[in-house]
């Protein structure tokens, strides 16, 4: 493959034998305690989530792409004041003014996401600021720009997770691997996880940290009105849709009468987020769009997010083990 300027290529591990113990580069970036991340996602990304995951020592994330400016910049607050690790996603192409983006580099906000838009535009003022800036990549182009542009690492999200979605789709699979071939940046991988076998599946193809986005939307500290999270744990893997594939608010969303009805008339999804708070706290699941990702297929409790990062750290070390001991069956 032809390496582009200011591109290294992923240089593989190590034999076994001369492995050295390293630290974990994204528990580094973050200060969390786990390489688990609770996906920043509008509305719904605030302090009590935030904390909950934050607390059972994953890295909460706060959302920004609400436009609620105020009520983003208090659930920082309330983060700092609260001194656990998290970090703030800034969806370029949603942010009106740089006040949002001055505010979290003023703020002592350690680490960023930044996604929808290039991430060239703020990465001078929030790497004066020292923070640490991973871009959200839905494809190798996009993924080769922000390397270019000199981000420190990748959020790669695979088609399969819920919210906005590039319409030319790739599988987390595929995805995950061309980046990983494409750069030596830590990656976090984001669409489809949401247990310790997801991650484990994650970290084989080059993860160093996964985002679970429909998970944590799920659980107990989740906000979400009750309706939401039912339809959640009753999806089964099909039963998401993609709306508006043809324009530019692409979405993956829970299949309802009101998402199936846009999907047929290929409707726009953006003017249908205006009721979006009706369907989120007072769960009107025919108000608006709900956003979810084929995991929900994958999901079948509403858990505190406590337990949901112990077991997946569990049930991590145990798909990989299983995975080893699978590998020993076959090598005859
Ligand atoms: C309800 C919802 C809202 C989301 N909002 C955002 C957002 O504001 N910014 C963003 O970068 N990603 C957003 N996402 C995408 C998530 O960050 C994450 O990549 C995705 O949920 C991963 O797939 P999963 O749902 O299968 O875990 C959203 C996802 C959901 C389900």
């Amino acid at each position: 493959m032809a390496v582009t300027k200011g591109l290294r290529p992923f240089r593989p591990a190590p034999p076994r034998g001369t492995f050295r113990a390293m630290v974990n580069r994204v528990l580094a970036h973050t200060g969390a305690r786990y390489p688990i991340i609770q996906a920043p996602m509008g509305w719904i990304a605030r302090s009590d989530l935030a904390a909950a995951v934050s607390r059972a020592g994953g890295l909460g994330m706060i959302e920004t792409s609400s436009g609620e400016v105020d009520a983003c910049r208090a659930e920082i607050d309330a983060m700092v004041a609260a001194g656990l690790p998290f970090g703030v996603n800034l969806p370029l192409m949603f942010l009106r003014d740089e006040s949002l983006v001055r505010y979290v580099a003023d703020a002592g906000v350690r680490f960023v996401t930044t996604s929808a838009g290039s991430p060239a535009r703020y990465l001078p003022l929030l790497k004066e600021h020292g923070l640490t800036v991973y871009h959200v990549v839905p494809s190798v182009r996009a993924a080769r720009k922000a390397v270019e542009a000199g981000v420190d690492g990748l959020v790669v999200e695979g088609a399969e997770g819920g919210g906005f979605k590039n319409p030319d789709e790739v599988s987390l699979l595929v995805l995950l691997q061309a980046v990983r071939a494409l750069t030596d940046l830590p990656l976090v991988a984001a669409g489809g996880i949401v247990d310790g076998r997801g991650m484990a599946a994650a970290f084989a193809l080059g993860a160093e940290a996964v985002q679970m986005g429909t998970r944590f939307l799920s659980s107990a500290e989740s906000p979400v009105h009750g309706n939401f999270k039912q339809a959640v744990v009753d999806a089964d893997e099909t039963g998401t849709v993609v709306v508006n594939r043809s324009g530019n608010a692409t979405m993956r969303v829970l299949k309802t009468d009101f998402s199936t009805g846009l999907a047929a008339t290929g409707g726009p999804a953006a003017s249908s987020l205006a009721a979006i708070k009706r369907l989120y706290f007072d769960g009107e699941m025919d108000a608006s769009l709900a956003s979810a990702g084929q995991s929900a297929g994958l999901v079948d409790a509403v858990r505190p997010a406590a337990d949901i990062i112990r077991d997946t750290m569990a049930g991590f070390r145990r798909a990989l083990a299983d995975a080893q001991a699978r590998a020993g069956l076959l090598e005859d």
